[in-house]
């Protein structure tokens, strides 16, 4: 194979960077990482293009005086005009090219995506599992506090009937954060068929309008040409609601703009843990313009009982994660002010219908 074929299809960006610290060659991931055609970048000093939190130029020296490779994880690099990314870098020796090092970035987003859906999967099930036992045990008392005040209120003063109302209120509230949990259980394995995601797109659009969203903006940006996913219908369904509904929380009374967005990307596969790996080449992406993730929970929203708000279960982004690896999809989110993008990576349909796969 051409070393340019290889070149180009590295998944990561890749520098070639020359003696003198400038940038000899770029590859098209490097190009899109800091927003620079390879003509733009050729023979800029690197350090003028990438913003690294990190010594960059005593790591250039002891690769080249050293000639082994030197991995520095988990450092903020910029390129261009875009926010600072965590990234891992490898920095290697060029084989008889002496003073030439060759730049890898892994953007942490991409590292991070298995290990944070699989790691959820484990950590939701404990919590869940305990959760679950005790919301089946307050139920039922509960069911009794709410009956005993209901019978109270028949003989009350109008002040009073607000107490018991407040009483059948909060335990109604109650109820339904338990039964939010016992879904969790009850959650069966996917029922997969072939579906057309946009069609589910638009039915999670449409309850949400008359629900949760009416007063949101909405806005589809859609590749028709997506062939159909392999999912759980209404699992799938569920997902789309619950970052809705997250993305409509965000937004608060004033509203904002959803944008539905879908798209195929070839490059992106999943690693199962046996070693085979599946591609998912559809894209499904759930952009606000809200405010944001708040940054100190932003770590952890995939686990459960995680929340930002007041009235929050922290429950939603949870079932998600789980539906999502239980199809064994990826969801990663990118947040900033203004830009908060939720994107669900899924496998394509298998050809053959199941019924026609046996002679
Ligand atoms: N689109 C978004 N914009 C800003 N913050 C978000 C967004 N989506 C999720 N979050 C944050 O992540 C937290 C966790 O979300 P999650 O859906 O798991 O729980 P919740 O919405 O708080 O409660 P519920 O169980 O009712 O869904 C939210 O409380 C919010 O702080
Ligand atoms: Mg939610």
């Amino acid at each position: 194979m051409l070393p340019e074929t290889l070149w180009s299809s590295l998944p990561v960006p890749a520098f070639l960077v020359d003696g003198s610290d400038c940038i000899a060659q770029a590859n098209p991931a490097a190009e899109g990482f800091v927003n620079l055609s390879q003509r733009a970048l050729a023979g800029s000093p690197v350090f003028d293009r990438l913003a690294v939190d990190a010594p960059l130029d005593s790591a250039f020296a002891r690769v080249r005086s050293d000639q082994s490779v030197l991995f520095i994880n988990n450092v903020d690099v910029s390129g261009g005009d875009r926010a600072p990314q965590q990234c891992n870098m490898q920095i290697a020796p060029v084989a008889g090219v002496p003073g030439h090092v060759l730049v890898l970035l892994e953007p942490r987003e991409i590292a991070d995506r298995l290990g944070r859906v699989s790691s959820v999967k484990s950590s939701a099930r404990s919590a869940i599992g305990m959760a679950e036992m005790l919301a089946h045990e307050i139920k039922n008392p509960l069911a009794g506090i709410t009956g005993a005040a209901q019978l109270l209120s028949m003989n009350l003063s109008s002040g009073d009937l607000e107490l018991t109302d407040l009483i059948v209120a909060e335990s109604r509230r109650i109820v339904a954060l338990l039964e939010q949990v016992e879904q969790f259980g009850n959650l069966a394995p996917p029922n997969r068929r072939a579906v057309n995601v946009h069609d589910l797109l638009d039915r999670a659009r449409k309850s949400a309008v008359v629900g949760v969203a009416a007063h949101m903006t909405f806005a589809e940006d859609f590749d028709p040409s997506l062939p159909q996913t392999y999912v759980d219908a209404d699992q799938l369904l569920q997902v789309f609601l619950n970052l809705i509904t997250n993305a409509v929380n965000a937004a608060g009374p004033q509203g904002g703009t959803i944008r539905l967005r879908t798209f195929y990307d070839l490059s992106l596969r999943l690693r199962r843990r046996d070693g085979s790996g599946a591609a998912l080449p559809l894209q499904i992406e759930i952009i606000d313009d809200g405010p944001g993730i708040a940054p100190d929970i932003a770590a952890d929203i995939f686990e459960p009982f995680v929340s930002g708000r007041d009235n929050g279960t922290g429950l939603g982004l949870a079932l998600v994660s789980k539906i999502i690896s239980d199809h064994e999809g990826w969801i990663s989110v990118d947040s900033t002010p203004g830009n908060t993008v939720f994107r669900i990576s899924l496998p394509v349909a298998p050809r053959a219908p199941a019924n026609q796969e046996s002679p």
